[in-house]
């Protein structure tokens, strides 16, 4: 059988492929044009996919007939036409679990820069403008005992509750499809209805699955119902954001700031206005970059598709 990898990945995900005897295909160039990226499609049997810049639906599957099954390198899986897949029995594989700690740690990160606006700081060290001491410039706020609200609360949502209740003793609330018992009796963690959410969060982290009727549900609307001193944190997909509102209830101080590691087209426009704002910290969508989380997903990745070789279910499957 044979697996096309679009991209080169961690050598543990590769050798799980190579011991289970399948047939590796790997692009010359990485930065695969769509038609290419199709003809390699066209001509193998499984996709171990890094990126979500393609997507997988109907138009791609027609194109594609011989595709049996697709293991993505991410937890994400909002670029697939699960429906679409499910009609055609090809199993679709992603890497839950693994990344959670790595991206947690990123909206916790995020959530400290913009409460103490390392971005505005660090940009006046940068242009050798570090100043004198001044008791009433550049004043962060504390995050101890605020209120965190977790929009989608599974498992990265439910690490970023547990650092922020461990290390600043933050109250959690949180808005999900169903309750996350868990959170709720280890740490203390309140369902709220949507609006509850997002008024009463000092901080408000996303960390849901990105569906197509979260488009922009994060816009001026609700922005304007925060607290003028929260703190917006998404590291989950663009998508969740209106960027143009968010700018906007930035420069009328309805929120205190923002923290990004993810936009709307990814890459962010190095023009973007949200970059020349003081509070808003951007990183590139680097949420699951760490070596341990990168070799996890690779050995996952690979197990999906040694497991779907040996005629057996993927054990980290998105397909309901
Ligand atoms: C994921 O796994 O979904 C991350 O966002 C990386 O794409």
């Amino acid at each position: 059988m044979k697996v096309f990898i679009n991209k080169r990945i961690p050598e543990v995900g590769v050798e799980i492929l190579k011991q289970a005897g399948l047939q590796i295909i790997l692009p010359e160039n990485e930065n695969l044009s769509y038609e290419e990226w199709i003809k390699y499609c066209q001509n193998t049997d499984t996709i171990l996919s890094i990126g979500g810049d393609f997507k997988y639906d109907k138009a791609f599957f027609d194109v594609c007939p011989n595709i049996k099954a697709i293991a993505l390198y991410s937890v994400g899986f909002d670029h697939v036409d699960i429906q679409e897949a499910n009609q055609r029995n090809i199993p679709i594989g992603n890497t839950p679990e693994v990344l959670s700690r790595a991206t947690s740690d990123v909206a916790f990160l995020l959530m400290q820069s913009v409460a103490r606006r390392a971005s505005y700081n660090f940009q006046k060290v940068k242009e050798g403008n570090w100043g004198a001491f001044d008791p009433l410039h550049a004043l962060g706020q504390e995050l101890y005992g605020k209120t965190l609200g977790i929009f989608g609360l599974g498992r990265i949502g439910y690490q970023m509750a547990e650092k922020c209740r461990k290390a600043f003793d933050m109250e959690i609330i949180y808005h999900n499809r169903s309750h996350n018992e868990e959170a709720e009796t280890e740490l203390g963690a309140k369902y709220v209805s949507f609006d509850e959410l997002i008024r009463n969060s000092d901080v408000l982290s996303i960390h849901a699955n990105f569906t197509p009727e979260h488009k922009d549900l994060f816009n001026y609307s609700v922005f304007e119902k925060m607290n003028p001193n929260a703190i917006f944190i998404n590291t989950a997909r663009g998508g969740f954001q209106n960027e143009q509102d968010l700018y906007r209830a930035l420069t009328e101080r309805k929120i205190w700031g923002a923290g990004l590691d993810v936009t709307n087209p990814e890459p962010m426009s190095a023009d973007s206005p949200l970059l020349e704002l003081s509070d808003v910290c951007v990183l590139p969508h680097i949420g699951s970059a760490t070596i341990e989380a990168r070799e996890g997903m690779a050995r996952l990745a690979a197990e999906n598709i040694v497991a779907f070789s040996n005629g057996d279910k993927m054990p980290y499957c998105a397909n309901p």
